[in-house]
């Protein structure tokens, strides 16, 4: 049953990168199309950590263990949206232009932060098997604690690149901080 709930939900967690696609193609990305599309991949990088970090406190408070079972799902799609987004800067933006990459990340804290935030998801990504699991037992458990860390600067990430802080980022901001209130109050 889990199987076929999961099967779905993957292909509604590619939705985002598929309606880019179709908007590449059709040529419907506006008149700046790399912004576009670093705009989506930001955002849903956002909400996929978001998503991934609702699971455990749905699960203590339904009583319920398949939230856990999608937990890794949404993970990987946290490194997947991360990825392109990162790729999107890298690649198209800046065509691997790495020595003014490099001052980016120096010059601008919004950059840094944000490429911290990257690094730090893929040794999650790396470790998130089944087999890594067992492997690393408790180390695992201390090891993606990291996801509390990545996604405060991810908000601060977006905070900081804000000319005018809206509200998006801060309704971003007091989810993730009730989800880790969460996390402490039902242990
Ligand atoms: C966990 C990691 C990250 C998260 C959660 C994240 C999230 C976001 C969000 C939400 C936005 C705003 C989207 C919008 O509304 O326009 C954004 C924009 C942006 N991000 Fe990231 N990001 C991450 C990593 C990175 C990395 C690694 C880079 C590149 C090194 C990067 C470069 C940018 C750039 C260039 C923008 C657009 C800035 C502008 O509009 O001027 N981000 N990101």
């Amino acid at each position: 049953m889990k199987k076929y709930i999961k099967i779905p939900i993957f292909f509604l967690s590619l939705l985002p990168i598929l309606i880019i696609f179709n908007q590449i193609i059709f040529n419907q990305l506006g008149p700046e199309p790399v912004k576009e599309i670093t705009h989506v991949t930001g955002q849903w990088t956002l909400r996929f950590i978001i998503i991934t970090l609702a699971m455990t406190p749905l699960q203590r408070i339904t009583k319920l263990n398949f939230w856990i079972s999608y937990r890794r799902m949404f993970g990987l799609f946290v490194f997947f949206y991360a990825s392109t987004h990162m790729m999107t800067y890298v690649g198209i933006d800046y065509r691997f232009d790495w020595s003014s990459i490099g001052d980016d990340i120096i010059k601008k804290k919004f950059i840094f932060v944000g490429f911290l935030a990257w690094l730090l998801l893929v040794p999650l990504a790396l470790t998130s098997s089944k087999r890594m699991i067992r492997f690393l037992r408790d180390k695992w458990k201390q090891l993606h604690k990291l996801i509390y860390l990545i996604s405060l600067l991810g908000i601060i990430h977006f905070l900081w690149l804000v000319k005018i802080v809206t509200a998006e980022p801060l309704i971003y901001l007091i989810i993730i901080i009730i989800l880790l209130m969460l996390r402490v109050r039902i242990k």
